[in-house]
């Protein structure tokens, strides 16, 4: 390895790290329980979020953190809208996911319209700084789950998080700490989507 890839890192520290982005997986939202991570912790890895590509320097994102009794009364309120649902069973099941988990963060893409940045490469710097949230999770030993779900589009659970016009979720993160790994799953193999350019 190169003695010049990561300049802040030695050469003890670049195996670890290289490990922990090739092992890296989500944990199953409903098996992510507290202590979440610290406010100290939680720091450190919203820097590591925050520390994303972002074409034009617009920062076009945001992070809503939720826990504690906002927590409880978000999730209640998601609960009462679930229930006015065609899909309600649905709604509940997937809303129940968000439960046991002592954080959720709302990666929020908020493009600016109409800028010579097209708006494309904007929401890719929110889906990377959920990816970068999810490695800094992983790096202080506790596990995350990137959800969706109805509450990431339906406009009566996204005006709880007073998304503006332009707003969207990128994701909804539970974090917690982990009390069951889950299982490695199937990863699509180099030789199906790697290829080199033949000219
Ligand atoms: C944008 C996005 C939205 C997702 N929404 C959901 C969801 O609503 N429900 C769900 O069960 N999984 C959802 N997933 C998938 C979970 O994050 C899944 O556990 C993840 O793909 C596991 O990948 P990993 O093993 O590489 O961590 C979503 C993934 C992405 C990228």
């Amino acid at each position: 390895m190169t003695s010049h890839a990561v300049s802040a890192y030695d050469a003890e520290t670049l195996p670890a790290l290289a490990t922990l982005l090739e092992t890296r997986r989500s944990a199953m939202p409903d098996t992510l329980v507290g202590p979440g991570p610290s406010p100290e912790e939680l720091s450190h890895i919203l820097t590591i979020a925050l520390r994303v590509p972002d074409h034009g320097r617009l920062a076009p994102w945001r992070l809503i953190l939720i826990a504690g009794e906002t927590k409880q009364r978000w999730l209640e309120r998601l609960f009462e809208i679930a229930e006015t649902r065609d899909d309600a069973a649905k709604a509940r099941v997937s809303t129940r996911k968000l439960q046991s988990a002592p954080l959720v963060v709302a990666v929020v893409s908020s493009p600016i319209p109409g800028h010579k940045i097209p708006e494309w490469e904007q929401q890719l710097s929110a889906g990377a700084m959920a990816m970068n949230l999810l490695n800094g999770v992983n790096a202080f030993g506790y596990g995350a789950n990137w959800l969706t779900g109805w509450h990431a589009y339906d406009p009566q659970a996204t005006a709880m998080l007073n998304l503006k016009d332009n707003e969207r979720i990128a994701g909804v993160i539970a974090v917690g700490s982990v009390t069951k790994p889950a299982p490695e799953r199937e990863r699509a193999t180099q030789d199906r989507v790697v290829s080199w350019l033949e000219l």
